[in-house]
């Protein structure tokens, strides 16, 4: 069912683009949320070096990578190279420690396909998710934040996106269908491939900074202060954008053979990576390349019946761009079963 349908984008789209950036600024967390956080992590990593001394808490996911919107919970990776202790001893000992320290509801969820301990801090009122030296989301969230400081309408498209995605419940990893962080490098991709470019390919460029995690190599160019006006070549508002991310997944993205690569900027074959059938419980059915574990297809999750509930989430939010005379209330009504 692949179509390749070339529209022309409606004439009024730039009408709408003040709308966008409205709502894109009311979901931006304000500067005091993005203090507490740090405060609670300086705290929390006071608590835990008293038992641990080398041990560190680092942010990653969405509220240390800039695409988060207000009022999410935080995610937190603690490090530690404990030789004598496994994974859930760890988290059961990180939990005692926590709850000696007055913190909420401390949960360890050991057996969890990621384990973690989850808590809430009475004083900031911030609910949290520690997890273990899982240290590849610090540097991939690393990588997604030096992008958005490339070029501002990368953050506004991907908080859109993921509002969208949310309201229309297609955020939902468990239900399979694609995560926030498969949303923001979708984006990426998407604005590494306007012409001209909007963004960069990082990890094609020289590398700044370079660090092996997990037997990884990773590498990309992260003095992005000089890259700041990359995509000014490209006059593009934010509805035209969001109007073409759209309308590429709904009509011309070819689901039967291509991968979604940020880390080469382009699209790759499934067949390069022979993506092209099931194994296991990966079906393949979009593909999105992990930057840096590039084995891991962050579509996998999506199954044969929600690949057909994203593709129809993709049409409308093509076609209420095209066509509605109120896109920016359409596109994010609540999904009602
Ligand atoms: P929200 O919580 O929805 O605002 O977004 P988020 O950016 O926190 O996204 P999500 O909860 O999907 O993931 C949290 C972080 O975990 C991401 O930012 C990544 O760093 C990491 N992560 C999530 N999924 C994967 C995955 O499949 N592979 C890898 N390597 N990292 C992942
Ligand atoms: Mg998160």
């Amino acid at each position: 069912r692949i179509q390749r349908r070339h529209i022309q984008c409606r004439r009024d789209i730039d009408f709408f683009a003040p709308n966008l950036i409205a709502i894109f600024e009311s979901l931006v967390p304000a500067d005091e949320e993005i203090a507490k956080q740090r405060q609670l992590i300086n705290s929390l990593n006071k608590l835990i070096s008293r038992e641990w001394p080398h041990a560190r808490l680092h942010l990653y996911g969405s509220c240390a990578n800039s695409f988060g919107v207000s009022n999410s919970d935080i995610d937190v990776c603690l490090s530690i190279d404990d030789k004598e202790l496994g994974k859930a001893e760890i988290l059961l000992k990180l939990a005692e420690i926590l709850e000696a320290g007055n913190l909420q509801n401390v949960q360890a969820l050991t057996r969890a396909r990621v384990p973690i301990v989850k808590m809430m801090d009475p004083e900031t009122g911030l609910s949290c998710d520690i997890c273990i030296n899982n240290l590849l989301a610090v540097v991939n969230t690393k990588l997604l934040k030096d992008y958005a400081m490339i070029d501002p309408r990368l953050r506004q498209l991907a908080f859109i996106v993921k509002h969208w995605a949310k309201s229309r419940r297609v955020n939902e990893t468990y239900q399979g269908t694609l995560s926030s962080y498969a949303y923001v490098i979708m984006c990426i991709h998407f604005l590494q491939n306007r012409r001209p470019a909007i963004l960069p390919c990082l990890q094609a460029m020289e590398a700044t900074y370079v660090v092996r995690v997990d037997n990884i190599d990773c590498a990309f160019f992260d003095d992005v202060d000089k890259l700041h006006a990359f995509g000014a070549r490209n006059r593009e508002s934010i509805s035209r954008l969001l109007w073409a991310f759209f309308h590429y997944w709904a009509y011309q993205h070819d689901y039967t053979a291509d991968v979604v690569s940020i880390r080469t900027g382009t699209l790759i074959s499934k067949h390069s990576k022979d993506w092209t059938r099931r194994i296991g419980n990966d079906r393949h059915l979009i593909c999105i390349e992990d930057p840096f574990e590039t084995s891991h297809d962050l579509g996998r999750v999506v199954d044969k019946f929600t690949i057909k509930i994203l593709r129809e989430e993709f049409e409308r939010a093509a076609n209420i761009l095209q066509y509605d005379s109120n896109p920016s209330v359409t596109l994010f009504e609540p999904y009602v079963p």
